[in-house]
């Protein structure tokens, strides 16, 4: 099925061609890449190996060129995901996910998804040998939710949708992501079945139930729009690269901004 529809980017100008991104000719992209099933297949309970079909695109570091003031020579980097509706299996498409690399002064820094077509699904969780978790939430996101992600916790991104699951996501440029100890594991404590269940992942030696909440529920407040913030007012994104700004910003996500467990890199 093919089908053209604007996307809430409040900047960028883009569209879904299908199961395309297609940019206007003005859009900077610094690079793009796409992870294939084969590359995840472990993480999925009945992916083939060398299924290399194309799980999701990735365009790291994109800006309208007439931002470029903002946006290139800035401390915060604008990218984009696009994950496809297929499920795998009987399982919903998802991102690898990893956990961010602390900073000298021991902060991970801070994320901030915003869903611009479909809907989905962030999962966020803490992790031990074992691998174990003590704490697993579900995040759900729907067009324009901005959602907030503590750089301590783990993290992926599920497809909970019919159709493509395209998102942006900010954060502190030049920062380093952690995938090992998620591959390590299997994947993330709970997965997502097309049919809308989640499911422990049976690696996991223990974990807690699954908490549901909304995008709004997880952060106390609602977010303005990721894009339109950073070219008009990056001051207030100060929170992304710094602790004390993290904590005054979200007092109830207060406890995630120091790494636990394996996160302790
Ligand atoms: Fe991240």
């Amino acid at each position: 099925m093919t089908h053209e529809a604007p996307l809430l980017t409040e900047g960028i100008d883009m569209r879904l061609d299908g199961e395309r991104l297609v940019f206007g000719d003005d859009v900077h992209i610094t690079r793009s890449g796409q992870r294939k099933v084969s590359a995840m297949s472990h993480m999925f309970d009945a992916a083939d190996e060398s299924d290399d079909s194309i799980l999701y695109d990735t365009f790291v570091d994109v800006w309208e060129e007439r931002d470029h003031d903002a946006f290139g020579g800035g401390k915060l980097g604008y990218s984009l995901t696009s994950i496809r509706a297929l499920p795998v299996g009987e399982e919903s498409p998802k991102t690898h996910g990893h956990v961010h690399t602390p900073k000298p002064d021991g902060f991970p820094p801070a994320e901030a998804y915003e869903v611009l077509n479909g809907s989905g699904v962030f999962i966020m969780q803490d992790m031990h040998d074992g691998p174990e978790t003590t704490f697993a939430v579900a995040v759900h996101a729907n067009v324009g939710d901005v959602v907030v992600i503590p750089g301590a916790l783990y993290h992926c991104s599920v497809n909970a949708g019919t159709e493509r699951f395209v998102f942006s996501d900010l954060c502190r440029r030049g920062m380093s992501d952690y995938y090992q100890h998620v591959h390590d594991a299997g994947g993330f404590s709970y997965k997502r079945r097309a049919d809308g269940d989640f499911v422990a992942n049976s690696n996991y030696a223990s974990l807690p139930e699954l908490e549901h909440v909304t995008a709004e529920e997880w952060s106390g407040r609602r977010i303005p729009p990721l894009y339109r913030t950073l070219r008009d007012d990056p001051a207030s994104l100060e929170w992304l690269r710094d602790r004390e700004a993290f904590v005054r910003e979200f007092p109830r996500l207060a406890d995630f901004a120091y790494p636990v467990g394996l996160a302790r890199l």
